[in-house]
């Protein structure tokens, strides 16, 4: 038993340290590696609070450590006499009493600026809603001079700042909430966590100091693919954002009769994916992400895959199969609709 109890735990303390290897080599969501201003004030607030808890734990620790072993049973051999029986100690318990509220008011009173920091709303900023699907993230761009839709990739300039409204009270035109269930937005190196509530609305704000994809995903246990639940914030150049914002104006690609794409584009709408997915000024559905630059995109289904033309073929022959739980079906489609597909959708750029 003691054997194999030590051996147990060997085990888990190697288990431990190659996990922490790992992570520290590969660890695109490093929310201790701030990028952004946000996420810079949570780490001031979290790296002195972490120091004054780990002395403390020592501490406590170690001196149990040392009484349970100077005091533990010697069986019938401890001939040492009983100790003294104490009660009360006025010094003692005014003691632990006043400490830990001492350092628990320090730790509030440095938690209240941030808090207040981090709800300040920023000047100028660029103002995109975000609705959470199962499983995927919609951005609204709704600044007048910008008013893109895209999904899972929320493109921003460095050193602006992205005010982020969460909202969960916005409606499709039959009068049901956009927003399916409670999700969480979470982009470590740039900032905290806030849960997107059906019914609620919520704001954070986003700023990346340097040009760079930044890793996130949805943080709040959402359903079957909730861990699939990815996306990228990718900060460019101001220039590069303004180019993206003109790609995404620019109108859908609209094949004609003779295109390679056009026997996809007509299956667009007769297959089904018409009743669930926009391409601007073609098809209308309010369902699934806006596909009208979804080839501009570098991944899909929630940031899960890459974008490719295999993939998204393998996508396309079974949604759920890919993804647990994805609201897409199967459409039960060819091999030769696939393909026609996926031809039509590479034009989306
Ligand atoms: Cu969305 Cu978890």
């Amino acid at each position: 038993m003691g054997v194999s109890r030590r051996r147990g735990a060997v085990a888990l303390a190697v288990g431990i340290g190659l996990l922490m290897t790992a992570c520290a080599k590969h660890a695109p969501q490093d929310t201790l590696k701030p990028n952004g201003p946000a996420a810079r004030t949570i780490d001031h607030l979290y790296v002195p609070v972490f120091w004054i808890a780990a002395v403390i734990f020592v501490l406590v620790q170690g001196l149990l450590l040392v009484f349970l072993f100077k005091y533990r049973d010697r069986g019938e051999r401890d001939e040492r006499p009983e100790p003294v029986q104490l009660h009360g100690n006025t010094k003692l318990e005014f003691g632990w009493t006043v400490v830990p509220a001492v350092l628990l008011a320090l730790v509030a009173a440095a938690t209240l600026p941030t808090i207040f920091k981090l709800a300040k709303k920023p000047t100028n900023p660029i103002n995109v809603t975000v609705v959470g699907h199962q499983f995927w993230w919609e951005y609204r761009y709704t600044d007048p001079d910008i008013g893109v839709v895209t999904a899972n990739e929320l493109h921003m300039p460095v050193g602006r700042d992205v005010y982020i409204t969460e909202d969960g009270t916005l409606r499709k035109p039959d009068g049901t909430l956009d927003a399916d269930v409670i999700h969480s937005f979470w982009v470590p190196r740039l900032n905290g966590k806030t849960d997107m509530i059906p019914g609620r609305v919520n704001h954070m704000k986003l700023k990346a100091d340097t040009p760079g994809v930044y890793l996130g995903q949805c943080t709040e246990f959402c359903g079957l693919s909730h861990a699939n639940m990815r996306l990228k914030a990718i900060a460019e150049t101001p220039a590069e954002f303004d180019a993206w914002v003109q790609t995404m104006k620019k109108p859908a690609a609209t094949p004609v009769d003779g295109d390679p794409a056009f026997a996809g584009y007509q299956l667009f709408t007769s297959r089904g994916c018409a009743g669930c997915h926009t391409v601007d000024g073609y098809t209308e559905g309010l369902v699934g992400p806006n596909l009208t630059h979804v080839y501009s995109r570098t991944s899909f289904a929630g940031a899960l895959f890459d974008m490719s033309p295999a993939n998204l073929s393998k996508w396309l022959r079974n949604p759920p199969g890919e993804k647990p739980g994805s609201r897409m079906p199967n459409l039960n489609l060819t091999p030769d609709e696939i393909s026609k597909l996926v031809a039509y959708l590479e034009t989306l750029k």
